[in-house]
């Protein structure tokens, strides 16, 4: 790891190119100059507030701004407010009923419209189509769909009522779904027959059967017809969202929830097997995405038409599809498909359609657009972007500025917003219309949020490389991991004495520019996908061929980082006839496609020290094609040099 940020911090350091807000952009923007910054400075929890009572309608205000006993924050302590009613009712009360909530287009072309009114009265419906099926404040509600409107009503109707809901990503698989169904002990879980995907349907439901049939805590399922695959529907269990939809009462009023209702768990890789249910509550969460949405993205509501590609299953998509657009009543694209299906232009035929004006995309997406050419946006009129922002992974100066010249026109700004599953929304960012901006750099904290970089003695480093802390609590802050309060310290508080350690490398550049530097951590970032080396390898050790696996995330220039794992089969050398594409799809089954290594090398041995460690350093080399550095710690260096026969032998590719 010292090795690889190594190399990153010398090739940011010759990143001197600089983009000052451009003039198109001051004129109309909402922040041109630095008085939120100095706000927050002067007055940290009185910022909040006021953003609080701004941006948020309350049924009633709160006692006590923020309580504070670290690690464990409450913020707007007494306050009351239904989160759907701020994301629905109030716009429609404010007759903007006919605006357009969601454009949203199915990977096949087919399309749908929903206006705001439109929204809430399928809101309605379904909040009390889950009353209908036993679910009460407080119950947990499993969410497995793919990126269809139905995704977004589900969360908003569950927030209605105080359930939380639990999104599983539609790429998990059936035993991730049933391990976070477990976990959470969900009563109803909301699924699809099946979705869109490269052009064809990929089926939901029998997954969803596989998971439920090892989760006792599962009363119903509502099936959203999609696909057209057929299923099967267990009498009395299953049920079609559109039959109890059909015969819903369409009214079921907001009902105020305390400020601190749990609101969503959302499971994140840790660097332990055991994926993390990140735990968000009402008040404070609300208040900081709907501020991080207005002011980072510059939303206009009545001209702007907002793109977020990301996917509900992730918190990109709780916080900038759902919950922060819909509260500041903005025109969204929600879009269920890839990006090169039909064609590579997919997206930007999409941009040119709906006139989108902000787009937000993760630098995967814009490397892999690196790599199909300039020639696939040029085919389309990109003339209504006047935004650009970047999430999930760090972005590389060259990536920046392909998306600035090619995307953008060189006319766009762009955000490169760095957040987490665990702060709930966005914490590092420029403001589009005061921040001078370079390539790669996230450049400074939002006004409200406090971050330091520290030394590995957890001492402020002013200039220089070290670990990203946050030393403030801010109101979208996790509240914890759900059943597991001793794992939310340990994990989060422990590495640094009062300061919340993010997991990420970062540095200052001279300008006090803030520059992440990627997972300091044996978490990966694989296409802005959190997933824990441990996870993958306990899924290669499940199967039964399969004596010892190291994982090591390697750098991968399309995806960021690309699985690469070491196996010792129970066989030997060379494998008792278990084959690498057995145990890929193996791992595809027990977490997900995301998680399938890109390469397995199977291996007599692994790299160890006289402890018994394996070194993951020497493997990274390894698989990174780097010649080995010091190999006097290891119990046997042969075996690198095995590794490395083995790895020049045999290239497997996706
Ligand atoms: C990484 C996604 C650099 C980081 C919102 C973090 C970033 C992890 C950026 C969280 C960025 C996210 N620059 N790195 N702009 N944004 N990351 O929980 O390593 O899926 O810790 O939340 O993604 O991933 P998560």
């Amino acid at each position: 790891m010292a090795d690889e940020q190594h190399d990153t911090i010398d090739d940011l350091l010759a990143e001197a190119r600089t983009f000052p807000p451009p003039e198109h952009v001051t004129r109309d923007a909402l922040v041109t100059d630095t008085a939120l910054y100095d706000e927050a400075a002067a007055d940290h929890e009185g910022f909040w507030a006021r953003r609080a009572s701004e941006l948020v309608s309350w049924a009633r205000e709160w006692d006590t701004v923020c309580e504070w006993e670290l690690p464990f924050s409450k913020w707007f302590v007494g306050g009351t407010l239904n989160v759907s009613y701020n994301c629905l009712d109030r716009h429609v009360e404010a007759g903007r009923g006919d605006k357009v909530a969601i454009h949203w287009e199915g990977e096949p072309g087919d399309t749908r419209t929903l206006t705001y009114a439109e929204m809430l009265d399928e809101v309605q419906r379904f909040a009390n189509v889950l009353k209908g099926l036993g679910v009460e404040r407080g119950d947990r509600v499993n969410i497995y769909l793919p990126m269809v409107p139905e995704a977004a009503v589900a969360m908003l109707a569950c927030a209605r009522i105080g359930a939380a809901h639990s999104v599983v990503f539609g790429g998990f698989s059936s035993q991730a779904l049933a391990d976070r169904i477990d976990d959470a002990e969900a009563k109803v879980l909301i699924t699809a027959d099946g979705g869109y995907r490269r052009g064809e349907v990929f089926p939901l439901k029998p997954a969803a059967d596989e998971a439920i049939a090892h989760t006792p805590s599962i009363e119903h399922v509502v099936v959203v017809k999609r696909g057209g695959n057929e299923v099967a529907m267990v009498d009395g269990r299953d049920h079609w969202y559109h039959d109890l939809m059909e015969t819903a009462d369409p009214t079921c009023p907001a009902e105020p929830m305390d400020s601190e209702q749990l609101l969503f768990l959302l499971y994140t890789s840790g660097t332990t097997g055991k994926p993390k249910g990140i735990m968000h509550t009402s008040g404070g969460y609300l208040t900081q995405v709907t501020y991080t949405a207005k002011y980072v993205f510059d939303l206009h509501p009545d001209t702007d038409v907002f793109w977020c590609t990301a996917d509900v299953g992730w918190v990109t998509g709780h916080s900038y599809i759902v919950y922060g657009p819909m509260s500041n009543g903005a025109t969204q694209v929600m879009y269920e498909g890839v990006p090169n299906f039909p064609g590579n232009d997919r997206f930007w035929e999409i941009v040119e359609k709906y006139g989108v004006t902000v787009l937000y995309t993760a630098p995967t997406a814009i490397r892999t657009f690196m790599k199909w050419g300039p020639e696939e946006p040029a085919k389309h009129d990109l003339s209504s972007l006047r935004l650009l922002g970047s999430v999930g992974e760090p972005i590389n100066p060259e990536a920046w500025m392909w998306y600035h010249q090619y995307i953008g026109g060189g006319r766009c700004p762009i955000v490169d917003t760095w957040w987490q599953t665990e702060t709930g929304g966005i914490m590092i960012s420029p403001l589009p219309g005061v921040t001078t901006t370079k390539p790669g750099s996230a450049t400074f904290p939002l006004p409200g949020v406090v971050a330091e970089v520290v030394d590995d003695a957890g001492e402020r480093v002013d200039h220089g490389g070290g670990y990203l802390t946050l030393t403030r609590p801010w109101p979208g802050m996790l509240r914890g991991i759900w059943g597991d309060p001793d794992r939310y310290r340990e994990t989060y508080w422990s590495r640094f004495p009062d300061r919340y350690f993010a997991g990420d490398g970062a540095k200052l550049d001279a300008d006090g520019y803030l520059w992440l530097l990627g997972r300091v951590d044996d978490v990966m970032n694989i296409s802005g996908h959190r997933i824990s080396t441990t996870e993958v390898e306990s899924a290669l050790v499940s199967h039964p061929g399969v004596a010892e696996a190291a994982v090591v995330g390697a750098t991968d220039p399309t995806t960021g980082q690309a699985i690469i794992a070491y196996v010792i089969t129970r066989g030997g050398a060379d494998g008792d006839g278990v084959t690498a594409e057995q145990l890929r799809a193996h791992v595809a089954a027990e977490i997900g496609a995301i998680a399938k290594p890109k390469a397995i090398f199977i291996t007599p041995d692994l790299p160890k020290t006289r402890s018994g460690k394996i070194m993951r350093r020497l493997l990274r080399d390894v698989a990174e094609g780097r010649t080995m550095g010091d190999t006097t710690t290891l119990a046997d260096a042969s075996v690198v040099e095995e590794l490395q026969r083995r790895a020049a032998e045999s290239p497997q590719e996706d």
